[in-house]
C-alpha cells in the first residue's frame, strides 16, 4: 500500500500499523447508539467522500462557526495526506447532522520510533445536544475507528478542558500563543471588525490593536541585529530521490515527541500548502548548521511555524530575522510555544524582547490508544510543539 499523492510507504512506521490497515465500509461502521439518546452515529469513508458529503459537513461547521470553508480546504485537511488513516465521524439524529468528531493521521517520532497518531479535530455538537453524554458516545465510536486504522495516540489543542477530560484525556496547560503587531495596522483593524462576534467585542478587539500598536512602535525603528540568515527554497527542504537534504530541520532536536519530518508530510503540509506560503532560513556559526526556521504567510498574518537553534544566540538570530522580514508587510506576529519545555524561560526572554505578548494560552491533550507508551506521552516536557502543528486546518 502506498499513498500516491503523498508518497509515504507504512513501511516507515512500526508494525501494527499494517496489521490494522483494514477499510470498512460505511454500513459496517453505523452503530446504534446506547439509550444516551436516539442519535445514530457514523464513520464517513474519507478517501470515497462524496461533493454532497462534504458540503453538509462544511455547511454544519460554517454555520456554526461563521466561518467559509470550501472543499478544497476540507479535501486538503483528510484527502491529501494518509486519506485511507483519516477518521471522520458524525452523529446524526432524523438524519441530520448533529454532532463531529475526527482525527486527521499525524506520523510522529516518539523517543526515536515512527508511529501513527491522530490530530483530534472538529469536534462539535449542536448546542441543544450538550450534556446528554452524546459527544463522549461519539468520541468513543471514534476511537475504536482510530484503533482499527492503527493511529496509536490521539493529541489536540483545545480551550474545551472539562469536555476533553471526560473524553479520557490529560490535559496539559503548556501552550502559548506570543503574537505582536505588524506596521500594517489598517489590516488588523479590518480583520477584527469582520470576526463573526458581538459588536462590542470587535471593538474591544480593534481598541487592545490600537494599543498594542502604540506599544510596539519603538520596535519597529529600533530592532536588534540577527545573525545573517540564509533562506532557502522551501521546495529543497524534500530529499526526493537524491535522499539528499541536510539541516537541522530534519536532524531534529533531542525531543521526546515530534512530527516526523518524511518528505511527504513536508511536501502536503510545507512546499505544497494550497492557502499558506511558507518560507525557510538557515543560519550557520562556527561549528556549521545551527539554526533553522519556517515562517508561514497568511492573508497579512505571519507565523514563526519552526524555530528551532544550537543555543540562544542562533535563536535570537533567527527570531529577529522573522521579525524584520515580516514586519512592515504585516498586520500580525505570532508564535506558538510549549511552556512545558526545558528551553522555554529563554524563548520567553527572547520574545519579550521581540515585543511579544502571550495573547492566549491554551491546553495540549494527549490519550494514549496503545497502552505502551504512556509515560514518554503524557510528559510534555519533550513534545516539540510549533505552529507546524495547528496553523492552516481551520482557515
Ligand atoms: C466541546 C463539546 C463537543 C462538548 O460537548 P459535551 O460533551 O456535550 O459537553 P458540554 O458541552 O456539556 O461541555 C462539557 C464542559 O466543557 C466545557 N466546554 C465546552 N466547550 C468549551 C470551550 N470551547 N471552552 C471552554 N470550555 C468548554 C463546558 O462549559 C462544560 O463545562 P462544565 O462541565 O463545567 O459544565 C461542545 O461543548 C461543543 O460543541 N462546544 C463548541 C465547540 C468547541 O468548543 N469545540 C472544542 C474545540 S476543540
Amino acid at each position: 500500500m502506498m499513498c500516491i499523492r503523498c508518497r509515504w510507504t507504512p513501511e516507515n512506521v512500526e508494525g501494527s500499523f499494517l496489521e490494522n490497515d483494514i477499510l470498512l465500509s460505511r454500513q459496517e461502521m453505523t452503530q446504534f447508539s446506547t439509550p444516551i439518546s436516539d442519535h445514530r452515529n457514523e464513520i464517513i469513508d474519507v478517501p470515497g467522500a462524496t461533493d454532497d458529503q462534504i458540503r453538509e459537513l462544511l455547511a454544519f461547521h460554517n454555520k456554526a462557526w461563521g466561518a467559509s470553508r470550501t472543499p478544497a480546504h476540507w479535501r486538503w485537511e483528510y484527502q491529501d495526506f494518509l486519506p485511507e488513516k483519516a477518521v471522520v465521524a458524525v452523529a446524526r439524529k432524523d438524519g441530520r447532522i448533529i454532532g463531529t468528531q475526527c482525527a486527521m493521521p499525524v506520523p510522529m517520532k516518539v523517543e526515536g520510533r515512527v508511529v501513527l497518531s491522530g490530530k483530534s479535530e472538529n469536534t462539535l455538537l449542536l448546542p441543544e445536544f450538550r450534556g446528554l453524554g452524546i459527544m463522549e458516545d461519539l468520541y468513543e465510536f471514534m476511537v475504536e475507528e482510530c484503533k482499527v486504522r492503527g493511529l496509536r495516540f490521539l493529541w489536540g489543542f483545545t480551550d474545551a478542558e472539562r469536555a476533553f477530560r471526560r473524553f479520557g484525556f490529560f490535559v496539559h496547560p503548556v501552550v502559548e500563543i506570543w503574537s505582536r503587531p505588524g506596521f500594517d495596522l489598517a489590516t488588523g483593524l479590518v480583520s477584527r471588525w469582520r470576526e463573526p462576534r458581538a459588536i462590542s467585542r470587535r471593538v474591544l478587539s480593534m481598541g487592545k490593536a490600537g494599543v498594542d500598536f502604540f506599544r510596539t512602535l519603538p520596535r519597529f525603528l529600533s530592532n536588534d541585529s540577527g545573525l545573517g540568515a540564509e533562506s532557502i527554497p522551501v521546495s529543497q527542504l524534500v530529499a526526493g530521490e537524491s535522499g539528499e537534504r541536510g539541516g537541522i530541520l530534519h536532524r531534529g532536536p533531542a525531543s521526546v515527541v515530534g512530527q516526523e519530518l518524511s518528505d511527504g508530510f513536508l511536501e502536503w503540509r510545507v512546499s505544497r500548502h494550497p492557502f499558506l506560503q511558507y518560507t525557510a532560513r538557515k543560519i550557520h556559526d562556527a561549528h556549521g548548521e545551527a539554526g533553522f526556521s519556517l515562517v508561514s504567510l497568511h492573508q497579512k498574518k505571519a507565523a514563526l511555524s519552526y524555530w528551532e537553534g544550537t543555543d540562544e544566540g542562533n535563536l535570537k538570530g533567527l527570531l529577529v530575522n522573522f521579525v524584520q522580514m515580516s514586519q512592515f508587510k504585516n498586520a500580525q506576529l505570532t508564535v506558538l510555544t510549549n511552556s512545558g519545555r526545558d528551553d522555554h524561560p529563554m524563548r520567553r526572554d527572547l520574545l519579550l524582547r521581540q515585543g511579544f505578548r502571550p495573547t492566549h494560552c491554551t491546553n495540549l491533550v494527549i490519550r494514549d490508544l496503545s497502552e505502551i507508551l504512556t509515560g514518554t506521552l503524557l510528559e510534555p516536557t519533550g513534545w516539540l510543539l510549533n505552529g507546524l502543528w495547528t496553523e492552516g486546518y481551520a482557515l
